[in-house]
């Protein structure tokens, strides 16, 4: 469940961020920068390339629209940059790049990928979505990982004190270990700012004369530095994240803070989350116990943050809770349970969380009420019914998981209509209907990627995933071939690009 335990964290980075996110304003070029590649060519021009970047698209797709003009403008000035980028798109909904996409395991659109060494290496972009953004983030790709610092104005230019910089200071710029550090960067670079030295003078802070090979870590936050001496890359990776998360991540409305919220949802621990009004009256006390608190679970696999309402109200909708409730303290543990404490008082966090970590609070599940009447074709389950009504029940069941807001649910919602009328005088068949944006699905039985998701639960318990086409006559084929009762073994279909990409993306 690894994807679904993903998915999660990024819904809930993307509903936090986007918030914040800006699009600037699309405009129209007339000479296309952006190759177009397709099954026929895709080797042929990948090969000739150092560096090129592929965004894999559906023609459909939102997001991809939206990015669209920005692409085209990053290539156009990208273009004349030396050492070439080149940017490309393949569209991957499109039947005969199919191959393409399952080669490159896209499961959303846009999924941009950087193919360096004639496509031998490919990592994921993992930058922003407008021009300025994508053409500061590429140069940085493209250019050296690591800069040597030589001089005390390499050092002023390079160390921004606002971010994290990893610097190696050896006494040579060769041997194994450097090939470790120069590697680790490489890997990492889009996530970190490296830089190199035979002189730990030139470093703002830190002892200056250490003479052996040494990572040293500078950070706006907490102790400021910290060095490490292991050059093995899985001990050295695990240095650099660990070291880059403050011992409370802010939550506030301050640009600085972005990298560091971004790596506190991104990182696989369970997570401490308290938020406030930053104006309340006792919020030194409140700032000074979870501090100490946090200090006390540092390197345990729990991470704090604390956040200003003002600035949370994302957060707040994702986990389903009102204003009223702050401060609240709430922890997701890395199953994307989650336990809430609502108007905690200061005494009573580092007991409550001790009751958290010796497993003596139950999990919140956001539901909405269990509805009063239930007589439309399609039966609406929540949270709160969905034991009753689905995974305790002895019929068959088609459950759809869906969001409001999804254009393909609105499609597919007259077509269930119908799909649960032509079963109505079917007692063991249900059509069902879960809104996922408003009630917690447990991720052990249901994976959730985008919406709709469609799922068939045989009377006898088994759980499918339905991945035919949206159809009233394949969804009904589907349910009477599956069927407990049925002739026929559970045939899921399998899961194919087609049937992928007409999902919204959470
Ligand atoms: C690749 O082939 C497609 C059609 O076969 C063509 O439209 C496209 O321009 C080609 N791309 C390049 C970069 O030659
Ligand atoms: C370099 O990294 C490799 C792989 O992690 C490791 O086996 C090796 O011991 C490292 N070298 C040094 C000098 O630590
Ligand atoms: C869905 O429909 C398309 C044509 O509309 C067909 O080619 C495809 O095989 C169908 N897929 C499934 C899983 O039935």
């Amino acid at each position: 469940m690894a994807s679904a335990r993903v998915s999660t964290a990024f819904i809930l980075i993307s509903a936090i961020l986007f918030s914040i996110a800006s699009f600037s304003s699309a405009t129209e070029a007339e000479k296309e920068h952006v190759l177009t590649l397709d099954h026929s060519n895709f080797s042929e021009i990948v090969s000739k390339h150092k560096f090129i970047v592929v965004e894999f698209y559906a023609p459909w797709c939102g997001h991809c629209k939206n990015l669209a003009p920005e692409y085209e403008k990053a290539a156009s000035v990208l273009a004349s940059h030396d050492p070439p980028v080149a940017l490309a798109k393949v569209d991957a909904n499109a039947e005969e790049n199919k191959g393409l996409a399952e080669q490159f395991e896209i499961q959303g659109f846009p999924t941009i990928k950087i193919l360096k060494n004639g496509g031998e290496v490919v990592q994921d972009y993992k930058g922003p979505r407008e021009a300025d953004g994508i053409i500061e983030y590429l140069k940085k790709q493209v250019g050296p990982a690591s800069f040597e610092i030589k001089t005390p104005e390499d050092a002023g230019s390079l160390i921004d004190d606002k971010k994290v910089f990893v610097v190696g200071i050896f006494p040579t710029l060769s041997g194994e270990e450097f090939e470790n550090f120069t590697a680790l960067a490489d890997k990492l670079r889009s996530d970190y700012d490296f830089g190199h030295t035979t002189n730990a003078e030139l470093l703002p802070r830190g002892e200056s004369s250490v003479t052996t090979p040494t990572v040293r870590l500078l950070k706006p936050f907490d102790e400021l530095f910290v060095d490490f001496q292991k050059f093995d890359v899985d001990a050295l990776e695990k240095f650099i994240v660990d070291s880059s998360i403050p011992l409370v991540t802010l939550f506030d409305q301050s640009p600085t803070n972005q990298p560091f919220l971004v790596k506190y949802f991104e990182s696989p621990d369970a997570k401490a989350m308290l938020f406030l009004d930053f104006s309340h009256e006792n919020i030194d006390g409140f700032k000074s116990k979870y501090t100490e608190v946090a200090g006390l679970y540092k390197g345990k696999g729990l991470n704090f943050l604390l956040g200003d309402l003002k600035a949370s109200q994302a957060a707040l909708q994702y986990f389903g809770l009102k204003e009223d409730q702050s401060p609240v303290l709430i922890v997701q543990n890395t199953n994307g349970l989650k336990f809430i404490n609502s108007n905690v008082e200061v005494d009573q966090i580092a007991p409550w969380l001790k009751d958290y970590v010796d497993g003596n609070v139950k999990p919140f599940i956001k539901s909405e009420p269990i509805p009063e009447t239930n007589d439309e074709p399609v039966k609406v389950v929540v949270a709160n019914s969905l034991k009753d009504m689905v995974l305790d029940s002895k019929k068959n069941i088609l459950l759809e998981i869906y969001a409001p807001w999804c254009g393909h649910c609105k499609k597919l919602a007259p077509i269930l209509d119908e799909v649960a009328v032509s079963f109505e005088n079917d007692a063991d068949v249900m059509i069902a209907k879960f809104d996922g944006s408003n009630n917690d699905i447990p991720s052990e039985t249901f994976e959730v990627q985008g919406y709709p998701t469609l799922y068939f639960k045989t009377s006898s318990g088994k759980v499918v995933p339905y991945e035919g086409n949206r159809t009233k006559e394949d969804i009904i084929e589907f349910i009477k071939k599956n069927r407990d009762g049925a002739d026929e073994t559970i045939q899921a279909t399998t899961g194919t690009a087609t049937t992928e990409s007409s999902k919204d993306e959470l």
